[in-house]
């Protein structure tokens, strides 16, 4: 009777904690990032899939960001950007071996579609033509021929390779490249710079103020977005923005601005009370309408062109 008595009370202790267990998870596993759910429940090309579900598995953050992007929401898949286009130079060709791979979701040659892993203005152009449109004819775009045309800077002179290299070009852009193996040319390649020359022919890339793979205008709209590049001596927009009550306000009570209001919506004063830099040079506000040029506002230009 007492073992009895014994069996069934640690029976009790045993299911207690198998409940405990299936009630709380994240008890259980405490060690393990919580996975974001997403049910592809409308209808998506079989291949945009594939991609989805493989890099899923590879790549849980590019996956959760997008996953939590406008795009995904609107239905815009990884294939939407990502497909190459016909006389694209940079098809990932080494890509395609992923498609023998059994020990990967999907890896089986009918999902097979050629990628390319730069995405350029061009390629976003087929969705916001007016963004890329507005972007192409900025000072964003164009640095590379400007400073080709006003000193020898960035061609040879001043400055070495490699100075040229690792400083230069991550800010103002490099001339992407194919190497000898056929591959991304890896001293011009990655990069998001604002005036990077794509294969394309296309100028700029979009990630540099809409980082991957979120592209959100609340980013976009904040400082942060900015200072990678405009800060320092020889230009110290951060600096100066930061010291300023308009920078002040920000740090103060950015945290409650409505960065995430629709674009044509951002309503100074409603959503924010202080500019940012977006405000000034880029967003609509009133009867302003928003623009991708930077350089649409500038009316003194120091510098020739
Ligand atoms: C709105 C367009 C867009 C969508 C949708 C998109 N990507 Fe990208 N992806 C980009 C851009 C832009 C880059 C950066 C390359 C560049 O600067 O040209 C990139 C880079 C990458 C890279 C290179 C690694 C890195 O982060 O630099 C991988 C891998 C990638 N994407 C996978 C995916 C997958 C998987 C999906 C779907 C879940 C996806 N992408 C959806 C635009 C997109
Ligand atoms: C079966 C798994 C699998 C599928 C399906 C798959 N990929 Fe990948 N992908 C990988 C792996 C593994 C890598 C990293 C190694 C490599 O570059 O081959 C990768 C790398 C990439 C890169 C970066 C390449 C680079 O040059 O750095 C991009 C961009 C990308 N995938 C996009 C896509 C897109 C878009 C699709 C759908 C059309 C897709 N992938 C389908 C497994 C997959
Ligand atoms: C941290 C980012 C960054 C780096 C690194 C950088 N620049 Fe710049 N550069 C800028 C910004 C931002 C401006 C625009 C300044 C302005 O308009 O006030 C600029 C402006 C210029 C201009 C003036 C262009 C014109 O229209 O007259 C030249 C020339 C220039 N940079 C050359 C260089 C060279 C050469 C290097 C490498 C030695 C370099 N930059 C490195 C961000 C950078
Ligand atoms: C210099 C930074 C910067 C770059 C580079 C940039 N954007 Fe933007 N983008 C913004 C800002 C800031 C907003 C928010 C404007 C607002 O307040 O409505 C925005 C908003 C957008 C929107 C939302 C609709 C709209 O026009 O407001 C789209 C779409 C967009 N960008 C696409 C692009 C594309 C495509 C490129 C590449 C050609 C690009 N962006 C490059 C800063 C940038
Ligand atoms: C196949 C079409 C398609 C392509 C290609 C595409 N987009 Fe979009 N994009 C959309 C749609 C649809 C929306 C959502 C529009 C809306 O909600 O009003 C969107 C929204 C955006 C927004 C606003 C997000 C926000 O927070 O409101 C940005 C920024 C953006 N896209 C940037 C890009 C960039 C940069 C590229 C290229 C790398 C790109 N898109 C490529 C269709 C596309
Ligand atoms: C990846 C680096 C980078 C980022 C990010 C960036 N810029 Fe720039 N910006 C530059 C460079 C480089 C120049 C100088 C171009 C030249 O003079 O040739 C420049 C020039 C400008 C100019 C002067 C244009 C003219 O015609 O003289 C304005 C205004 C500007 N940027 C605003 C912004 C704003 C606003 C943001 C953020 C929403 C931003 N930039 C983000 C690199 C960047
Ligand atoms: C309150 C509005 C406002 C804010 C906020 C603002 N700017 Fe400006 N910015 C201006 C005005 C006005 C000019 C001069 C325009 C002219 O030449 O007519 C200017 C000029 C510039 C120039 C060109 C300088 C040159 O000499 O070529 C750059 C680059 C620039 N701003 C970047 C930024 C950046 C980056 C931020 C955020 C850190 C920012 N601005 C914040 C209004 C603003």
């Amino acid at each position: 009777m007492r073992r009895r008595k014994l069996f069934v009370c640690s029976g009790l202790v045993v299911a207690l904690l198998a409940m405990a267990g299936s009630l709380s998870p994240a008890l259980a596993q405490s060690n393990f990032a919580k996975a974001k759910e997403y049910r592809i429940e409308r209808s998506v090309p079989p291949e945009a899939v594939a991609c989805i579900e493989c890099h899923k598995a590879i790549n849980p953050g590019i996956f959760d960001d997008w996953a939590q992007s406008r795009h995904a929401s609107a239905n815009i898949t990884c294939l939407d950007c990502h497909l190459a286009q016909p006389g694209d130079q940079d098809v990932a060709t080494a890509h395609e071996k992923n498609y023998a791979r059994t020990d990967l979701p999907y890896g089986e040659e009918k999902y097979k579609v050629p990628i390319a892993t730069v995405v350029t203005p061009k390629d976003c152009s087929r969705c916001h033509p007016d963004e890329v449109t507005q972007y192409s004819k900025s000072k964003h775009a164009n640095t590379l021929e400007v400073i080709w045309k006003i000193d020898p800077w960035l061609n040879k002179g001043m400055n070495s390779d490699n100075e040229r290299k690792v400083g230069c070009y991550h800010c103002h852009g490099t001339v992407v490249a194919i190497d000898d193996t056929g591959n991304l040319d890896r001293t011009t390649w990655p990069n998001v710079g604002v005036g990077r020359l794509n294969l394309d022919g296309s100028k700029g890339s979009c990630t540099s103020c809409h980082t991957r793979h979120r592209f959100a205008v609340s980013e976009a709209r904040k400082p942060e977005a900015c200072d990678s590049c405009h800060l320092g001596p020889d230009h110290p927009q951060i600096e100066i923005y930061n010291e300023s009550k308009h920078g002040t306000i920000y740090h103060a009570f950015g945290n409650k601005f409505n960065f995430d209001a629709a674009p044509g919506t951002w309503t100074a004063g409603t959503d924010y009370r202080a500019p940012t830099c977006a405000a000034c040079h880029m967003s609509g506000t009133g009867k302003v309408m928003g623009t991708h040029d930077v350089t649409e506002r500038i009316s003194w230009e120091t510098q020739r062109r």
